[in-house]
């Protein structure tokens, strides 16, 4: 019989993810769940034939410099994949694959939860409540900002900027505005119903919401800072549910402060897990802790997306998800 391919986990999977996957593989799983250093990663590349890494796990040019690595797959436990250097990955002959589709729903249904969390004062209301501060209705409580009917900014409408307006459009009546440096065709934007913005800048000057749907690329990083702060509508709310560093978070914690922005719903930070304290100091933020895919479903899902590319790789055929 072929002895069964080994395969490193880099973290904990859901377990019923993990058993399914044990039938198939020699599965090593990183027992204390705690990211893996730069030394245990190029260990796994020397000892193991595949590597299911995640957004924790920095894969960069120099801890992929493994001479002869075993490993000839890189099965991203996630969509995003910038903590993987391609290029470098592509020189050691890696083949590198990522979780599309899966988490798309349930990264937008967070959006949307930010969306309302901010405008609504959700967050700060029990906080309120379970302080016992709280002496009952009065019509000057917390007054938050109508959501229904107001525009929203998409920057970036690729998958989950897409089942965000489906959202914001059909459920919420909003005005859905998008910017995408590769606009949707005329079809697809009359039948989500948004409208395609100029520029950026267009979009952030028409906003009562601004939404962060891009990956982090050289071109995108610190692509929402002063500047962008300052052409946004006063009192606008920044969502940010893709990746920390699209935003100079030194210069959010200032918009906050002076009241140009009104409020931030933000479930990335640019150096996770670490959170400014400037922003923890601000009640008007709502911080979460990188949930966006953080359901039973969908984090099973994202598993066996990530077997499916294993088994097909394995079996000496093209992964369905393969991006280098
Ligand atoms: C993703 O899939 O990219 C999520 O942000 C978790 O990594």
């Amino acid at each position: 019989m072929k002895p069964r391919a080994r395969i490193v986990l880099s973290r904990r999977w859901p377990k019923r993810i993990e058993a399914i996957l044990e039938q198939d593989y020699e599965v090593w799983p990183n027992t204390g769940d705690h990211p893996m250093s730069a030394a245990a990663i190029r260990q796994a590349l020397r000892r193991a034939d595949g590597f299911c890494p995640t957004v924790t796990d920095q894969l960069d040019s120099n801890v992929l410099r493994v001479p002869s690595p075993r490993t000839r797959i890189l099965a991203n436990f996630g969509v995003g994949f910038e903590h993987i250097d391609l290029d470098a990955a592509r020189r050691s002959g890696i083949v590198v694959t990522n979780t599309p589709d899966v988490l798309t729903d349930c990264t937008a249904d967070l959006a949307m939860a930010l969306i309302l969390a901010t405008a609504r004062g959700v967050v700060g209301g029990d906080r309120m409540l379970r302080a016992g501060d709280w002496s009952g209705w009065r019509p000057t409580h917390i007054p938050g900002v109508r959501v229904s009917g107001k525009s929203l900014g998409l920057v970036g409408f690729g998958r989950i900027g897409r089942a965000l307006a489906k959202r914001a459009g059909a459920g919420f009546g909003m005005r859905v505005r998008v910017f995408d440096p590769q606009p949707p065709a005329d079809e697809v934007a009359r039948e989500l119903g948004v409208e395609v913005c100029a520029g950026l800048d267009d979009l952030l000057e028409t906003s009562d919401f601004v939404s962060l749907h891009c990956p982090v690329t050289p071109k995108t990083e610190g692509m929402i800072g002063e500047p962008q702060f300052k052409r946004m509508r006063p009192g606008a709310i920044l969502i940010n549910t893709a990746r920390g560093a699209l935003v100079d978070e030194h210069a959010l914690a200032g918009a906050l402060r002076s009241g140009r922005l009104a409020a931030a719903g933000l479930d990335v930070y640019a150096r996770e897990p670490e959170v400014p304290s400037e922003l923890t100091e601000i009640g008007r933020v709502v911080l979460l802790p990188h949930l966006g895919s953080a359901t039973r479903e969908t984090r099973e899902a994202m598993g066996m997306r990530v077997k499916e590319n294993l088994d097909r790789f394995f079996a000496g055929e093209e992964p369905p998800d393969r991006v280098a």
